[in-house]
């Protein structure tokens, strides 16, 4: 028996990362985001909410990083996100550069996208920003011998929000595409 528990947003675990900004006056700030999703096979979606001084930096520059964690620098991550930049200076939590498009790319994270705001959906106080990545960074390590991104290896980190926990991905359990077709000639017998 199912039971039902109302209106839940249920589709937890995400992967936790941090939002690198760097606003008009060259001030370089970190915040931990775990509301992000595919929108397209070239686009990104993170929804942040308008309160956040990161918010104010990507209103005004339209770019920002997006640093996977790994389980090496999670508490640091962690702390991004209990305090605000308004307040506090973040920008001395993490080693960083900056990447070809400006955006702080954080020596410890192993897979970095760096993104452009190209349209916005502001929702419930959030703004839903749609995003075109311009560069990739990835520790050379975690690509397999074709130069794929190998995520037996990568390991984001994940996120829940019913206890706010982070997680770590499991491991792989089937081929994509074969397994499906399998079934479907089992089927047939
Ligand atoms: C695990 C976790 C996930 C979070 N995910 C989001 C998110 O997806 N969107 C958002 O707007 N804030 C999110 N936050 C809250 C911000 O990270 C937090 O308010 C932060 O202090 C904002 O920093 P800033 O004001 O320096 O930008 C999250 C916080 C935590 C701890």
């Amino acid at each position: 028996m199912k039971k039902d528990i109302g209106q839940k947003v249920a589709l937890y675990p995400t992967p936790a990362t941090v939002v690198g900004t760097i606003d008009e006056n060259g001030k370089v700030n970190f915040m931990l985001l775990a509301h992000i999703g595919i929108v397209s096979h070239s686009k990104i979606l993170i929804s942040m909410h308008s309160v956040h001084q990161s918010d104010k930096a990507i209103q005004a520059t339209k770019k920002f990083s997006i640093n996977l964690i790994d389980e090496s620098f999670v508490a640091q991550a962690d702390y991004c996100g209990t305090v605000s930049g308004a307040k506090v200076d973040k920008s001395g939590v993490f080693e960083y550069h900056l990447g070809e498009a400006g955006t702080p790319v954080i020596e410890k994270s192993p897979l970095v996208m760096e993104c452009e705001v190209i349209d916005t959906y502001q929702i419930d106080n959030f703004n839903n920003y749609i995003c075109s990545i311009s560069h990739t960074y990835v520790n050379e390590e975690l690509l397999d011998e074709n130069g794929k991104l190998d995520y037996s290896h990568l390991k984001p980190v994940l996120f829940e929000m019913p206890t706010y926990k982070y997680l770590r991905t499991g491991e792989v359990i089937g081929d994509c595409v074969k397994m499906g077709k399998a079934w479907a000639a089992e089927q047939k017998g």
